[in-house]
């Protein structure tokens, strides 16, 4: 059987007093996506943290069947472990295009695209299908200064997938765009994730998480509290309970599905 891309078993994460994750498992299979909720300070970076190695954690990460958990950051991203930030920072100075292939790690393209101040075409071709893949090539030799909120976490999403990831995990991607922005991004994510990119996508915004989603994990104080298909969680008392915190919360939800 196919391993999943991502497997994190057993992820305890302790910072002095706070237990921000406890015993967390999630897997994520090849072509999907899925999505992980849960309210403000639930954990959920600290879970993507410990996944990329940003923060030591208890238990055992796999990346296509591949232990990864004691490597470092940078390691774990070059076998294909690519993440977005929740508070997303662009270089000002340097063009959107510049910003991206950053995320591009290939130290000779790279010291030659600094040396020469000339993207290499190869670069060109990945940078532009890196933002392609969330609508925004037009921007390519944008400033960041000229960007609306939106546009510059786009081009933070792009740069993950200019490393040509196997799967990324996406913190919060939607936070900061607006309804129509949220609604083209989820449609975005869906087809790369059809053409067989996975994805762990975290967002506040259930309807794009539920759209998006082939299959949601809840987190509440660090602990899993459900899982299932979109359908099933939005179903399930507990989590309405839980996160969405009241009915008037779900009858919104109901609302905007109309
Ligand atoms: N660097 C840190 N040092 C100490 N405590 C931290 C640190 N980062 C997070 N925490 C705590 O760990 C818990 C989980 O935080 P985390 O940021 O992972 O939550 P989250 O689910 O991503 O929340 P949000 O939806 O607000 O982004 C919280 O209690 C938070 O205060
Ligand atoms: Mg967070």
């Amino acid at each position: 059987m196919t391993p999943p891309v991502l497997a994190a078993r057993g992820i305890s994460v302790r910072y002095g007093g706070v237990q921000a994750v406890s015993d967390v498992t999630i897997e994520v299979p090849p072509g999907q996506i899925v999505g992980l909720i849960g309210p403000n300070g639930a954990g959920k970076t600290t879970l993507v943290d410990a996944i990329t190695g940003f923060v030591k954690c208890d238990g055992a990460v796999e990346v296509a069947g591949r232990d990864v958990t004691r490597l470092k950051p940078h390691a774990r991203a070059r076998i294909g472990l690519g993440r977005t930030w929740q508070a997303v920072e662009l270089f000002e100075d340097l063009t959107v295009a510049e910003n991206v292939a950053v995320g591009i790690d290939d130290a000779s393209a790279w010291d030659k695209f600094k040396e020469l101040f000339v993207t290499p075409s190869l670069d060109r071709a990945r940078i532009t299908e890196a933002l392609n893949s969330v609508g925004i090539d037009h921007l390519y030799d944008a400033m960041p200064t000229e960007l609306s909120e939106g546009q510059r976490k786009l081009v933070g999403i792009a740069r993950a997938f200019a490393g040509s990831p196997r799967i990324v995990c996406l913190d919060e991607p939607a936070a900061g765009l607006d309804t129509a922005e949220t609604r083209e991004l989820g449609l975005q994510l869906r087809g790369l994730a059809e053409q067989g990119m996975p994805m762990l996508l975290i967002d506040h915004d259930i309807g794009f998480v539920f759209g998006a989603c082939d299959h949601v994990v809840v987190v509440e104080f660090g602990h899993v509290i459900a899982e299932g298909s979109p359908h099933e969680i939005y179903a399930n008392q507990r989590v309405i309970e839980a996160y969405l915190g009241s009915s008037a919360a779900r009858d919104e939800h109901e609302e905007g599905r109309r």
